[in-house]
């Protein structure tokens, strides 16, 4: 999932779920405070790491549910709660300018500046859509009566910024009465009620007619909204939050639809742990080959940039967790590992690049020699001597351990073996 939109019949709130598919970063746009369960189960559920909350404004007819999800994320959650620095609100971490830019994942969200509802009032602007808070609306716009609300500054904003961007752009509004969810530039810009063909005068006096009645929570959710919102109610159960840990590894179907999208594909590196000579007859289409004993953390670090995720594949994926394992030590942070490895992607009936030489699998040199040795050391033991027994014996406690470590040193010998290391034809 890459977008939600989520709704409050309390208050007709939209709030907006923005998750980048390659690294589950993701960021939450005006959570509600009586839906901030809704929101941490849909974070959780989805495995979503949640990086900020962005306010479009301080509201006037509900409180933020910011602070509550970031304490319903837990003591690990590194999430940052932001609003624009013409609030002049506390108790948020990240105060906004305009033009600023918000990245997660890779992802990235710009600080559009549209005051007049509030003067603090912004838009946040990812790929094709816009999100407008109160500034725009369907059909119509916030109001200015309150909250140093402007209607001069509304109509500049409106007409200035936001119509001024494509006019395929979609608007995903803060509110709507009428059961619309979005909305385009190019539809507003035409039949907008309030400003579609007007002038700065008619829409300042339409803005001045409306006779609205104050929202009925104003009193107790500005100030609440000012200090950043309340906390979390103690009847919602706190449980830990996706981390990075669970991030660390992925299916072949999800590294395969990360892999196929050219959009992000840019942002991604597949390293294939496996021995040239396994490369070589097959491997993933644009997979570098750097065999895990041959792995240069140093150098790969230096090559890779901080926000590029670097996938390993191996034949089975235990060599490509202890890759991923040293990276991560190494400082690189954006590391995954393809469980199951090429036997899962080729099971899957995925694509390769296929080699034209066949080679004996390095799973299978492993139960081979391990089988050879053990014959062997029973045979000594039983004609020649009793110590053949000890090999036997040895090989056998050394499968237990591989077995319960997850790590093969007779895979790592073996794969340094000469027939294992011919030359890669291509990478
Ligand atoms: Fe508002």
């Amino acid at each position: 999932m890459s977008f939600r939109q989520l709704f409050d019949p309390e208050s007709s709130t939209y709030t907006y779920l923005i998750a980048d598919d390659a690294t589950h970063e993701a960021v939450l746009i005006d959570p509600v405070m009586e839906q901030v369960e809704r929101d941490l189960k849909l974070l959780r559920e989805n495995g979503l790491v949640l990086r900020h909350t962005l306010e479009t404004h301080v509201h006037a007819d509900h409180i933020t549910g910011a602070h509550a999800v970031k304490q319903g994320l837990g003591d690990g959650a590194v999430v940052e709660t932001a609003v624009s620095s013409d609030c002049k609100a506390s108790g948020y971490d990240r105060m906004l300018a305009d033009g600023e830019v918000i990245l997660f994942g890779h992802e990235e969200v710009l600080v559009i500046a549209t005051p007049g509802h509030t003067p603090g009032s912004v838009s946040y602007l990812w790929r094709d859509r816009v999100f407008t808070g109160d500034a725009l609306l369907i059909g119509g716009c916030g109001r200015t009566d309150f909250q140093g609300g402007n209607a001069t500054a509304l109509y500049l904003s409106i007409t200035q910024r936001l119509f001024t961007l494509d006019e395929q752009v979609l608007v995903y509004p803060g509110h709507d009465y009428k059961g619309r969810r979005v909305s385009s530039i190019g539809e507003e810009k035409q039949f907008n009620a309030r400003i579609a063909g007007k002038s700065e005068a008619e829409f300042v006096h339409i803005m001045e007619s409306l006779n609205l009645p104050q929202p009925k929570r104003i009193h107790e959710a500005v100030p609440a909204n000012l200090a950043g919102g309340d906390a979390l109610p103690a009847s919602i159960h706190v449980l830990p939050s996706a981390n990075a840990a669970d991030l660390h590894s992925v299916s072949v179907q999800q590294f395969a639809e990360r892999w196929q999208r050219s959009a992000i594909r840019k942002k991604l590196r597949l390293l294939d742990v496996r021995t040239p000579v396994e490369f070589s007859s097959m491997h993933i289409d644009g997979a570098t080959n750097l065999p895990l004993d041959r792995l240069e953390i140093q150098a790969l670090a230096s090559a890779t940039g901080a926000s590029d995720t670097l996938y390993c594949i191996c034949q089975t994926g235990t060599r490509s967790q202890m890759a991923a394992d040293r990276l991560r030590a190494a400082g690189l942070t954006h590391v995954v590992h393809v469980d199951g490895g090429t036997n899962a992607w080729l099971a899957a009936g995925l694509p390769v690049v296929q080699g034209e030489r066949k080679i004996i699998s390095l799973e299978r040199q492993v139960r081979i020699t391990a089988g050879c040795l053990t014959a062997l050391g029973v045979i000594i033991g039983a004609l020649i001597h009793p110590a053949g027994y000890a090999l036997a014996a040895f090989i056998g406690a050394g499968l237990a351990y591989s077995g319960i470590s997850n790590t093969c040193g007779m895979a790592m010998m073996l794969a340094k073996m000469p027939w294992n290391q011919a030359a890669v034809k291509s990478v």
